[in-house]
């Protein structure tokens, strides 16, 4: 028996002892502080899935040396945290192209939500696909955000809106994540517009999304409750009852807040120590004030703004002065945001919305951790991290910001290991 257990502990030693791998001769930046984190030849330790240890390359303790069993040399290229992308819809069926085509003709977007198109037309396209499909076009749409520097993704439901396909919705997320080998965070979002069957009904509705989220949650779906509060969407009233029922269940919430009205649902999701209200564009100051106080991020969504073409912008600089962490995502989905380039978000940040490079980096690395709850883990490079990293084609962090269409994302190291699909790429 002693020896059996021995060689347990053996095995055990040893295991930890190959998984240790030095990445080395890399210009990190951590996203620790303001500027960059930045350590110029620096070096990174993993063991497993986790960071354990960070510094100049110079500087690496002889007793972590000893340990590392793989080196892999970086290039001296850029290294940064894993992207996270904290808000997308990226299962559906169908497009809305047509649609896009409509607006570009003079209608707009509430009108032809209003007239039954919009998020209902992809509801029927998405309740009409078959799961395969469903888990093959969302595989293929975080491949191209991996392809782009991305590590973790949030992943929402809502275009089911009925038991049956909330439920598909929300496995399929999961199995995406298996399937990958990323992190998938799943937002439930069955309140993201009434269905057909519903119509002028929102608050049975409502009842009827409360009834599911409690059996979705019973089977581990949801990581987190969000609600579109909106003319369009939910009243504040009926988001509250969404929210009463997610604190019940111990589920922490999130909220489309302020995309296309004042609804003060942001200082009602604060009320609800949300983890972040999205969009923002009318947010008022005391939506500011209340996600200060509540520590909500406030994540910015630039290309749903651009392909909008909306024109007010997200009181930005009332936002940095309140204190209040701001996070950028790509938002795809096929009505408001068709868009998976992660580098792109990071541009239209700083274009659109006048965010510094620095502040765009750290909206898809540190602070879209945080929106997704996942701070203590994830969104720097720090010892006892997840080993969640983007290799990058350029000298310096802001450059991320400033080249737009290209690909400059070398690799991603997810875990601790470099996926085989996302080796070395090149972009053609
Ligand atoms: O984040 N605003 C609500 N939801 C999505 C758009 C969904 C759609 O148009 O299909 C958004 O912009
Ligand atoms: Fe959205």
């Amino acid at each position: 028996m002693y020896r059996l257990v021995a060689q347990f502990f053996a095995v055990g030693r040893e295991a930890e002892r190959i998984l240790s791998t030095l990445w080395h001769n890399a210009n990190v930046a951590t996203m620790c502080d303001s500027n960059w984190g930045m350590i110029e030849r620096g070096a990174v330790i993993t063991n497993g899935s986790n960071i354990v240890w960070v510094g100049r390359e110079q500087d690496c303790p002889i007793a972590h040396l000893q340990q590392v069993t793989t080196k892999h040399n970086l290039g001296n290229r850029l290294l940064t945290p894993g992207l996270i992308d904290c808000h997308t819809h990226l299962i559906y069926g169908g497009d809305r192209a047509r649609e896009f085509e409509l607006r570009l003709e003079g209608a707009r977007y509430e009108e032809i939500a209003r007239a039954g198109g919009g998020i209902r037309s992809t509801v029927s396209a998405t309740r009409q696909a078959g799961d395969e499909a469903l888990f093959e076009s969302a595989c293929q749409r975080a491949q191209q955000l991996m392809r782009g520097g991305v590590t973790t993704i949030e992943i929402k439901s809502g275009y089911g809106l009925t038991a049956h396909d909330e439920a598909r919705m929300l496995r399929i997320a999961r199995r995406v994540g298996e399937q990958l080998g990323i992190t998938v965070r799943t937002t439930y979002l069955a309140a993201h517009a009434v269905p057909p069957e519903f119509d002028g009904r929102a608050d049975d509705y409502i009842d009827a999304t409360n009834h599911w989220m409690s059996a979705l949650h019973a089977e581990g779906l949801i990581d987190a409750v969000d609600a579109f509060c909106e003319g369009i969407g939910f009243t504040p009233l009926q988001t509250r009852r969404v929210f009463e029922r997610a604190q019940q269940l111990g589920l922490p919430v999130k909220l489309h807040a302020e995309q296309l009205s004042d609804q003060g649902g942001a200082a009602l999701a604060a009320e609800f120590s949300a983890l972040s209200c999205d969009h923002l564009e009318y947010l008022n100051a005391d939506g500011i004030q209340a996600m200060q106080k509540a520590g909500s991020v406030a994540v910015l969504l630039p290309g749903a703004f651009y392909f909008l073409r909306e024109t007010k912008l997200p009181p930005i600089q009332q936002l940095r002065d309140a204190g209040v962490p701001i996070a950028i995502a790509t938002d795809h989905n096929p009505g408001s945001s068709p868009c998976l380039s992660p580098l792109l978000m990071l541009n239209m940040a700083c274009t659109l919305f006048r965010l510094t490079p620095t502040e765009a980096l750290l909206g898809m690395t540190a602070n879209a951790a945080s929106a997704l709850g996942l701070g203590a883990t994830q969104g720097t490079i720090e010892a006892g991290k997840r080993a969640d990293f983007a290799v990058w084609n350029v000298a310096y962090p802001n450059e991320l910001a400033y080249w737009f269409g290209h690909h400059s994302c070398a690799q991603i190291i997810v875990g601790g290991v470099v996926p085989e699909t996302h080796r070395e790429q090149s972009h053609d």
